[in-house]
């Protein structure tokens, strides 16, 4: 059981003398309970990636299933894949919030009551209340606000693979919050795949990091493997480093001498850091 992409190349425009390639032979398996993070420059295929692993832009070759379905089959995988579009709110179209949330689980053939639902526990998994946000009308909720109904958009549909594209972007700390604490909840029944700029965020919990470059895989591996690449990709132009690893990159580049790992951690971070000063200022205490 799992959402697999095998090569997946995607050109836009395909036969045109516009077009252009924007995806090239990237493979990726995405599995219950995993949170994969996907990271890449602007430009470079991230979200192409989704929108192919949704069936939602045609594959030049290779294919995507999810547990064994062609994702562009609406008939046999229809429903096991959620993606949170990039500026989600843009595409709201219901004039309430609870009958926008529904719309997925209706159209899945859900009853009505059943949508309803799904569309209210979806709300209250995003820390909205149903009965207060469910009458408002989209349009009318602040940007952090629509955001989360976007995202309970999607998870009312209870997709068993869940596609985030930027899905923190332009929140506050405490919509940032939310976003994560849904990922984590909803990896007990799904995997998730996310694309980010925001990767302090979810790199701590992910269970492997991706990243592309002109819609080629540049790096693949688990977090830990990340942090010890990270070096090559800032240099390289492919990745920013978090904001923890980052303080520890430039300490070493003033010529601190570092004991460790890069770490994600606040805590080690600190304890090398002192580390390294206490040896550097040593004598003179
Ligand atoms: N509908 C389209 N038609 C033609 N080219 C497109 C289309 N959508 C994307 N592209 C091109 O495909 C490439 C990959 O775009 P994509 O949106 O996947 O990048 P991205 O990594 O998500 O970037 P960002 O971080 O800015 O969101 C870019 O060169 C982009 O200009
Ligand atoms: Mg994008």
């Amino acid at each position: 059981m799992a959402l697999e992409i095998r090569s997946a190349t995607c050109d836009y425009a395909a036969g045109s003398a516009m077009a252009s390639r924007a995806l090239e032979a990237v493979s990726l398996t995405v599995e219950c309970g995993d949170l994969v993070v996907v990271l890449g420059p602007t430009g470079s295929g991230k979200t192409t990636l989704l929108r192919a692993a949704a069936g939602i832009v045609p594959l030049t070759s290779g294919s995507v299933e999810a547990d064994g379905a062609p994702v562009m089959d609406p008939a046999s995988a229809r429903g096991s894949v959620g993606l949170l579009f990039q500026r989600p709110e843009a595409q709201f179209f219901a004039l309430t919030v609870e009958d926008d949330c529904a719309f997925g689980p209706r159209n899945l053939g859900r009853s009505e009551a059943d949508a309803r639902a799904d569309a209210d526990a979806a709300l209250s998994s995003v820390g909205l209340d149903p009965a207060e946000f469910g009458p408002r009308e989209p349009w009318s909720l602040s940007g952090g606000e629509a955001r989360r109904v976007a995202l309970a958009g999607v998870l009312a549909m209870r997709p068993r693979y869940l596609l985030l594209d930027e899905p923190t972007a332009g929140l506050d700390a405490v919509g940032c919050d939310a976003v994560r604490d849904v990922v984590d909840a909803v990896r007990a029944s799904a995997g998730v795949l996310v694309v980010t700029h925001d990767p302090e965020r979810f790199l701590p919990r992910a269970s492997a990091v991706l990243v592309l470059s002109h819609g080629a895989v540049a790096f693949r591996g688990t977090v830990s493997e990340f942090l010890g690449a990270l070096p090559g990709l800032v240099a390289a132009g492919l990745a920013e480093a978090p904001d923890v690893p980052r303080a520890l990159l430039l300490a070493a580049a003033k010529g601190a001498r570092l004991s460790g790992e890069l770490t994600l951690d606040t805590s080690a971070a600190a304890r090398m850091l002192a580390a390294a000063c206490s040896g550097t200022d040593g004598g003179a205490r």
